[in-house]
């Protein structure tokens, strides 16, 4: 087993999800394949699942780690925005449950060299599908400074945007920015010290930004959001582990406003002090989850 991962919430997201013998099942992140597996054995033994994943790191992890469930699990390495040409490739009608897990794996933010993490010096790529286009590096030495603030701004909710897109501007005129060191420095410089957050890093809600930009991660949940449901079966369940207030918005919206969907959670289901202090990365999750009803229309 693969101990670098360790899937969140993961008592929580089988209790909701209730794979059951002979439903089909799709999991959006299969990262390392922790909650796939756990979904894999509940359904046993004729349950299936279609997996997602668009890094081909991540993915050959998971194919390694689940090989024993042989052609129950088909793995589909693309974005999850792909979920209706999939299904439809795949000859699928309706599923009964939809997980997505976001964000990165703990292999991603800490071992891919990759630039997702502020410690160290990486390259800054923060691209999580290194078939996709624009790297962090890109978008730092190419946007105007209003437009940099307004990623900072939006997708970090960083107070000090203005000054950091200001700093970047300016440093990137010696040099063009390369490496996470490089950035960890011009955002150290441009905030005043009174302003450094005490419990984070001050460059964590930066590289936060960057990666939501460099991914279109909210872009793409919306998406698979509005899509997901139209392919349950009714009294399927979509379950959503979000990271950050940004996500966990976007999530509760959606399941509050789709009429397929009746929601579960009031409250978003989070990790107890057992599971934060087994594994800190589990600190910001939040779990929701919906269930499919017939359609009002
Ligand atoms: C938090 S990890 C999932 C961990 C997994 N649940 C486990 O137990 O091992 C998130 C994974 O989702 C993938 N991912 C993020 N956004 C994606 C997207 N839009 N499409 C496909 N995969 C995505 C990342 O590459 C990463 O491997």
């Amino acid at each position: 087993m693969d101990a670098i991962h360790q899937p969140v919430l993961l008592d929580e997201v089988i209790a909701s999800l209730a794979p059951a013998d002979g439903g089909i099942y799709v999991d959006g992140n299969l990262g390392l394949g922790g909650h796939a597996e756990r979904i894999l054995e509940q359904s046993a033994p004729g349950g299936r699942l279609i997996g997602f994943d668009w890094d081909a790191e991540a993915m050959a992890r998971a194919r390694q780690r689940l090989a024993r469930f042989g052609d129950r699990i088909r793995y589909i390495h693309r974005n999850f925005t792909a979920l209706e040409e999939t299904l439809m490739e795949q000859g699928v009608r309706h599923i009964d449950g939809l997980l997505l897990d976001l964000g990165l794996s703990s292999l991603q933010l800490d071992r891919s060299g990759r630039g997702f993490s502020f410690r160290g010096e990486e390259p800054l790529d923060m691209r999580m599908d290194k078939r996709q286009g624009l790297t962090a590096a890109g978008l730092l030495n190419t946007k105007n400074q209003q437009e940099l603030a307004d990623i900072f701004y939006y997708y970090g909710e960083e107070r000090q945007a203005r000054p950091i897109a200001e700093a970047v501007v300016e440093a990137r005129r010696r040099q063009p920015l390369c490496t996470t060191a490089q950035l960890v420095e011009v955002v150290e410089r441009a905030v005043p010290r009174r302003f450094h957050p005490r419990k984070i890093h001050v460059a964590t809600k930066v590289f936060q930004a960057l990666r939501i930009a460099v991914n279109q991660e909210l872009e793409n949940l919306q998406t698979v959001l509005a899509a997901g449901p139209r392919w349950l079966a009714v009294g399927g369940r979509f379950c959503v582990i979000s990271f950050h207030s940004l996500e966990d918005r976007l999530v509760k919206r959606a399941f509050q406003e789709n009429p397929l969907l009746r929601v579960v959670t009031s409250k978003p289901i989070v990790p107890g002090e057992a599971e934060c202090s087994r594994n800190p990365r589990a600190r910001s999750a939040k779990l929701r989850v919906a269930v499919r009803v017939e359609s009002q229309a």
